[in-house]
């Protein structure tokens, strides 16, 4: 490459795209780099269920095809113009554990050592996982130790958060976005994007709670590490089943009514039951977590379709006493201001689409 070649490719403005593959519904962001900011340049999303006769807001298991034809009217609905993406892989198809591993000080035998030991903690054969790893800075595990002045740092050893996802997955994962058209340079569990997107300070323990249609996650993020993660095997779906029930309505009926009251004063009780039920379950890892790591968590963020229910905020707030906010992951990004307000609405179900473009940006 020349000289001139070069200077103009790095001047020439490049898109970049991040695709979540939801349950309910896939959503596509599409950024491009401009002074060190990131512009959005459209974004989108697109309803799996009318592909595999579910209703709009219910999760579907849709085959290879039928999700390549709904991300190809995706990608031209929403007029997206780059192929180059990272594409999300969903939490419940990897799997992730925090062990402590005996601690070399050469990289390499630290690897071996690592890699070693994993195959205790995977419950399938290595040569079917794909496997990654993160060694918890030694800066944060010595502050573990200062902070909690009852326990000494163990010595020999390391926190390493092993990270492993099928190979299946995967494959299936790279047939969908090469059926496409597109080019993925990484896929990455959906959390990964999530934090990069909604988690502004990862010093203090947060927690991030994705209501999505088929399950709830919940993450604790300490240092910048997932320290903790666990799905709850309710979603925003149930809370429209439970409308539908408990009012003899439809489920397209009660899906818009969900939308429109969500946990405000005027809507049925049945948000509240199911809602009920899922922050039983946030409450016990919220204190099983403090109890483990003598310390408090110190604000939840809500992402997901099911976060931007109305009143959502202020019912955790009440029930927790403690930080709640409703996540903007479009904050990261340039847009109009005009857009703003549509924008706050619906980031949160947008969090793991917005975080891998993010990601996809810094490769450039
Ligand atoms: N304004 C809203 N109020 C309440 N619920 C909403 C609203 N908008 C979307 N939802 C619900 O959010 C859910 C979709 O959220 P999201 O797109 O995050 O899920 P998903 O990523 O497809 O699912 P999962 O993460 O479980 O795989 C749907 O059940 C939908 O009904
Ligand atoms: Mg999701």
């Amino acid at each position: 490459m020349s000289f001139l070649e070069s200077f103009f490719s790095k001047k020439k403005e490049q898109s970049v795209l991040g695709v979540d593959f939801g349950s309910s519904s896939l959503k596509i962001v599409q950024l491009r780099k401009e002074h060190g900011q990131a512009i959005l340049e459209t974004y989108g999303e697109l309803s799996l269920g009318q592909y595999g006769g579910a209703d709009a807001g219910q999760a579907t298991n849709l085959s290879s095809e039928q999700i390549i034809e709904s991300l190809k009217d995706l990608l031209r609905e929403a007029k997206v113009t780059t192929t180059s993406c990272g594409v999300s892989i969903p939490f419940a198809r990897s799997l992730l554990t925090l062990v402590e591993l005996p601690y070399r000080a050469d990289p390499q035998e630290q690897k071996t050592v690592i890699e070693l030991e994993a195959r205790k903690y995977i419950p399938v054969p290595i040569s079917e996982v794909q496997l990654d790893w993160f060694v918890v800075p030694a800066a944060d595990q010595a502050q573990f130790g200062a902070e909690d002045s009852q326990e000494e740092p163990r010595k020999g050893s390391i926190e390493v958060l092993l990270v492993a996802v099928h190979n299946d997955e995967l494959t299936m994962l790279q047939n969908v976005v090469v059926g496409a058209g597109l080019s993925a340079s990484f896929y990455e569990i959906e959390i990964f994007s999530t934090i990069r997107a909604v988690v502004d300070d990862p010093v203090k323990p947060v927690m991030v709670i994705d209501v999505g249609a088929a399950s709830t996650k919940v993450y604790v993020i300490e240092h910048g590490v997932v320290a903790l993660s666990h799905a709850i095997a309710i979603g925003s779906q149930d809370i429209t089943r439970a409308i539908a029930i408990s009012g003899s309505i439809s489920i397209t009926a009660a899906e818009e009514l969900k939308k429109k009251e969500g946990l405000g004063d005027g809507g049925a009780h049945a948000p509240e039951i199911v809602f009920s039920r899922i922050f039983s379950e946030v409450r016990r890892v919220l204190i099983q977590y403090e109890t483990a790591h003598k310390k408090s968590i110190t604000s939840i963020i809500f992402t997901g379709g099911g976060g931007v229910t109305k009143e959502l905020d202020e019912y955790a707030k009440r029930l927790f006493s403690i930080d709640v906010h409703v996540a903007d992951p479009f904050r990261k990004t340039e847009a109009p201001a005009f857009m703003r307000p549509v924008l706050e609405e619906i980031g949160p179900e947008f969090a793991v689409a917005v975080g891998l473009a993010l990601r996809k940006l810094d490769e450039l």
